[in-house]
Formats: C-alpha cells, structure tokens, sequence
C-alpha cells in the first residue's frame, strides 16, 4: 500500500514539475528580443540558445520559494526570465572552444557550433546585460521599487566575479591539475551554487522574507546548489548523451579534477543525498510550507538528466 502511495506521489510530482516547466518557459517566452533589425543575428543566437530547452530549474527555484513566503505578484516573472538568461549565457560561454570546449547543449549544436565563435561570445554577453534588462521591468509591476533594486544587485552579485563567474576562473585556471577538496567546494559553491542562491534568494526576497529568513534561504540554496554540481559530475559518467543533450565524459576529456574523481561515485551519491537532506530540514525551519518545492529538491537527489 505505502509502495502504491509513493509511486502516485512520484507520478504527481512529475506532472507539476511538468507544468511548472511550461509555465516558466511561457513568462521567459515573453521577455525575449523580436528577431529584427540590422542586429538580427544577435537576437536569433540569444532566442535559439534559450529556446534549445533545459529543466528550467533556476526560475522554477525562484517562483516557488516566492510562493513560500506568500509572493502572487508578477513581478517576479521578470526576475524568472532573467535568471534563465543568465543561466544561459554561462552555458553558451562555458562550451565555447577555450572553455569546455563542447558541441551539443540541450540536445542540439552549441551556440559556436551554430553561430560561430564571434557571435557565441556576443550571445554570451548579449544575454548577460539583457537579464538586467529584463530584471530591471519589474520595477513598474510593484510599489516596492527598493525591493526590486535590491533583487537586481543580488542577482549581479551572485553572477559575478564573486558569484559564478568567479567560480569558473578557477575551475578553468585549474583546469588539468589536481586541484584539493577545499578548492573544489569553493569551485561548486560559486560556479553553480550563488545562481541556485540568487534565484531562490530573489524568491524569498520579492516574497517578503525577513532577513533571518532569507539567510536560510541562501544556505540552502547553496546546499542544493552544490549537491546539483556533484550529481552534474556523477551523469557525466554515468549517463548517456542522449538523456543529457550534452556530451557526457567532458570532464574526462578536459582531465578535470571533479567529485568524482576526488571521491569515488559512492561518496558523490551519498554527499548529494546528504546535503539535500540537510537542505529540506532547513527549508522545515521556514515559515510557511511548501511541499513542491520539498519534492523538487528531493528529486533532484536522483535526477538523471
Ligand atoms: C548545467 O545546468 C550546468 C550546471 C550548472 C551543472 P543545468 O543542468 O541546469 O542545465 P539545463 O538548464 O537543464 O540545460
Ligand atoms: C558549468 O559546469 C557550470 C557553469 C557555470 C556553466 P560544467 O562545465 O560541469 O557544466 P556542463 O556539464 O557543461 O553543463
Ligand atoms: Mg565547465
Ligand atoms: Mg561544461
Ligand atoms: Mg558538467
């Protein structure tokens, strides 16, 4: 009987995340540039990057822990799309030729591969100023304009030098070398960690969080944050190109030190489980309640994509 309850529970999580998943792409849909102008080539780069797919997980994050503590505006969806934005552009610049060095994302060609060095740099950038664009739109959809000012240095804060860009310095500084624990936790807090942390924090942000709160918010953005990355370097040898439209054994290829290789795979899947453990006993200390987001990071422990 418990067995049939959680296999319909299972069943259920999937169709809301399968709808939260439409949802997301139909408010990022709405923020993307008209493909005109003498520029075109930059706008159907960006739309193509975007559009080519991915879980959406950042801006689905974001409006759930908005909806934790109490957010029903619509001025989180700019923030949504921005996060996404960003998001992309980090995967359109990690691929390129001098980073990663990878040809398919999201089950199609890479940025590069379709757009050519030049403009995948420029798509990268193009997508990068436009999030705060796009970010900067809620501004005219609250009273609360201080809010969003303070949404938007966040976001930037958590994308640059001392959020994920300067966690991709030193992944790529250290690229070929082994490379210590405390560095490699550093390396994942940044690079994937602080835009789990802005997406969720912007969320508990916009929707009212007290400071107490948002500072448990980002603690266990970063610990959801962190067990992703690890789980990242678990499919990469462990999965299959087909089921993560991505090349899988790029680490191998680019002889990074990961996780895994640190590790041992017994290690990665019992630290990913555990830190999303701890993530979901914190998430209980919160006001409010919100048993999707619970069951989104519980899945995520066993994500095969
Ligand atoms: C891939 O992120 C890069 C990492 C930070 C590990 P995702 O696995 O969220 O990629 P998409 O958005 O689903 O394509
Ligand atoms: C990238 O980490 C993290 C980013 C900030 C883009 P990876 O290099 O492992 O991501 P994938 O495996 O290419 O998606
Ligand atoms: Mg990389
Ligand atoms: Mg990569
Ligand atoms: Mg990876």
């Amino acid at each position: 009987m418990e067995k049939v309850k959680k296999a319909g529970e299972r069943a259920d999580m999937h169709d809301q995340l399968a709808q939260r998943t439409c949802q997301a792409e139909a408010v990022m849909e709405q923020y993307l540039p008209d493909e005109t102008g003498h520029q075109r080539t930059i706008f159907e780069a960006m739309n193509y990057s975007v559009r080519a797919g991915g879980k959406r997980l950042r801006p689905i994050l974001m409006q759930e822990t908005y909806r934790l503590f109490g957010g029903s505006g619509k001025e989180i969806e700019p923030f949504m799309a921005a996060v996404e934005m960003i998001h992309t552009s980090s995967l359109i610049h990690d691929d390129l030729p001098c980073m990663d060095n990878d040809e398919l994302r999201r089950g199609k060609p890479t940025t590069w591969v379709k757009y050519g060095y030049d403009m995948a740099v420029l798509a990268g950038d193009a997508l990068l100023i436009y999030a705060v664009e796009t970010a900067a739109k809620a501004c005219s959809m609250t009273e609360n304009g201080g809010m969003v000012a303070r949404a938007i240095g966040l976001m930037a804060e958590k994308t640059g030098i001392y959020g994920m860009i300067g966690g991709q310095v030193v992944d790529v500084e250290l690229t070929n070398q082994p490379v210590p624990r405390e560095k490699l936790d550093f390396i994942y807090r940044l690079k994937t960690g602080a835009l789990l942390e802005a997406s969720m924090m912007i969320g508990a942000l916009l929707g009212g969080a007290d400071e107490a709160a948002l500072s448990t918010v980002e603690r266990i953005a970063s610990l959801v944050g962190v067990a992703f990355q690890i789980q990242d370097d678990i499919l990469d040898v462990t999965a299959t190109t087909e089921q993560l439209g991505k090349p899988v054994l790029s680490d191998e290829k680019n002889q990074k030190t990961t996780y895994v290789t640190l590790e041992g795979i017994d290690k990665a899947r019992a630290d990913v489980a555990e830190m999303s453990a701890e993530a979901i006993k914190l998430l209980h200390l919160l006001p409010g309640e919100n048993l999707f987001l619970e069951g989104l990071i519980q899945m995520l422990i066993t994500r095969e994509k």
